[in-house]
């Protein structure tokens, strides 16, 4: 239950954890994370839509008049063949890079380079779409991890079989033109082929455009623990200065129950400022819910199938608020739904986007990035990039990038 604090109040705790530290027996401190590295400057400039709370009725019907896969999304000059899944993109100060999960590095001669949780790299040019820019896993730099760990998760993470695991498979949260919040699922290892999850966590990522430095910091541990429910891990959309962040309820609906927080983009580190929605009542409330069981009414969102992975965006070519998603039923097709509000009134009844070819088993992670659409001539939603996990006949996995084009 514990949501992000601000920054004074958690340098408060960690001074009066210490000085009690003698007489308390629960010595829990919370728990901070942060690294800095040098980002690649590839720029690709992007414009944002800024559409109105409630946007009216669709423009136009969802049609499909065109899929395209790219292929594998690689860094080219990149020395290590590198496996991963999942992701992420976010977009700072027009330079797009991706946060992929587990991430396997082996060197030309085959030897492991690296193994990290995390990796990220930059989109070099929107037009060439497969081209990365690896930063945090190749020869030269070796390897670290983007999202960083607190002492407790790193020296747990060493061994192998009882690691924590940062899982994301949506893209970030938008603050400013430098700063945006990226949501992790927290995954604690037992043994090498079972894991809990303990909640979701969020990063600050903030870059500096003059002496290109990446800052993350994680101010607490969790930022939903498993208790509730993680908002902002399934999806978010900023409107009008507001941040709507999704979360799935996994537990007690399956994931066919989407729940939605809400913080002014400018309070985002503000645990005080998030609201929570009840669609049942059409009310925001500052308590945040503790479920024991399904709420359905009082999600804003009530799937015909459960979800895995999803992006909410505003496509100006529909008019309409859109929610791109894989399922849980693993058929690897990227599917719609709409509204007119990030709210709703959602129109559950989905059109299939996309069947994509499977490898040597179903495709996962499917994600959005609507933010490419802004650079390539065309209206935002019109056309419109999309990335899932591969799954390879020689066992490894990796990104794909596609394209769906709207009529
Ligand atoms: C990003 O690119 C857009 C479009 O060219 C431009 O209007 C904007 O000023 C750029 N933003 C930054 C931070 O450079
Ligand atoms: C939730 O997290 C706690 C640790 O904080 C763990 O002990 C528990 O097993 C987790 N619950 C579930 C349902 O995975
Ligand atoms: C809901 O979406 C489906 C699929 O796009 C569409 O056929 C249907 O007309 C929509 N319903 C309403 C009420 O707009």
């Amino acid at each position: 239950m514990s949501l992000i604090v601000a920054i004074a109040l958690l340098f408060a705790v960690q001074v009066l954890a210490a000085t009690t530290l003698s007489t308390s027996t629960t010595t829990t401190t919370t728990a901070t994370a942060s690294t800095q590295y040098a980002v690649p400057t590839y720029s690709n400039p992007v414009v944002w839509a800024s559409p109105k709370y409630n946007v009216g009725s669709m423009s136009r019907a969802i049609s499909v008049s065109s899929k395209t896969e790219y292929g594998q999304m690689v860094d080219p000059d990149n020395t290590y063949t590198i496996y991963r899944d999942g992701g992420g993109s976010c977009t700072l100060y027009n330079r797009t890079f991706f946060i992929f999960d587990d991430t396997t590095g082996y060197k030309t001669s085959g030897a492991l380079g690296g193994f990290a949780t995390n990796s990220i790299a930059m989109a070099r040019d929107f037009s060439d779409p497969t081209s990365l820019k690896d930063f945090s896993m190749s020869d030269s730099v070796g390897y670290f991890l983007p999202i960083p760990m607190t002492t407790a998760e790193a020296t747990a993470s060493k061994v192998t079989s009882k690691r924590y695991a940062f899982w994301t498979y949506t893209n970030c949260v938008q603050l400013s033109e430098t700063s945006a919040a990226h949501f992790f699922l927290v995954n604690k290892y037992s043994s090498s082929t079972s894991d809990t999850f303990l909640g979701n966590t969020v990063a600050q990522l903030s870059i500096n455009p003059t002496t290109n430095v990446m800052s993350a910091v994680r101010y607490t541990e969790f930022a939903f623990d498993n208790t509730t429910y993680p908002y902002g891990s399934f999806a978010s959309m900023v409107v009008n200065g507001v941040a709507y962040l999704y979360g799935l309820d996994a537990t007690y609906s399956s994931s066919y129950d989407v729940h939605v927080a809400s913080v002014p983009v400018g309070r985002f580190w503000d645990s005080s400022k998030y609201q929570y929605w009840d669609a049942s009542t059409s009310t925001w409330s500052y308590t945040q819910p503790i479920p024991t069981a399904r709420r359905q009414s009082s999600a804003a969102i009530q799937g015909t199938m459960p979800f895995s992975s999803g992006t909410v965006f505003y496509s100006e070519y529909h008019n309409q608020y859109l929610l791109i998603f894989f399922n849980r039923w693993i058929d690897s097709t990227f599917r719609v739904i709409t509204a007119p509000t990030p709210l709703g009134p959602w129109n559950i009844t989905n059109s299939v986007l996309w069947k994509t070819t499977s490898g040597a088993s179903y495709n996962y992670g499917g994600v959005a990035h609507p933010v490419y659409g802004s650079s390539d001539g065309s209206t935002i939603g019109q056309s419109l990039k999309v990335h899932f996990s591969y799954q390879d006949d020689d066992g490894t996995t990796y990104p794909k990038i596609g394209q769906i084009t709207f009529k």
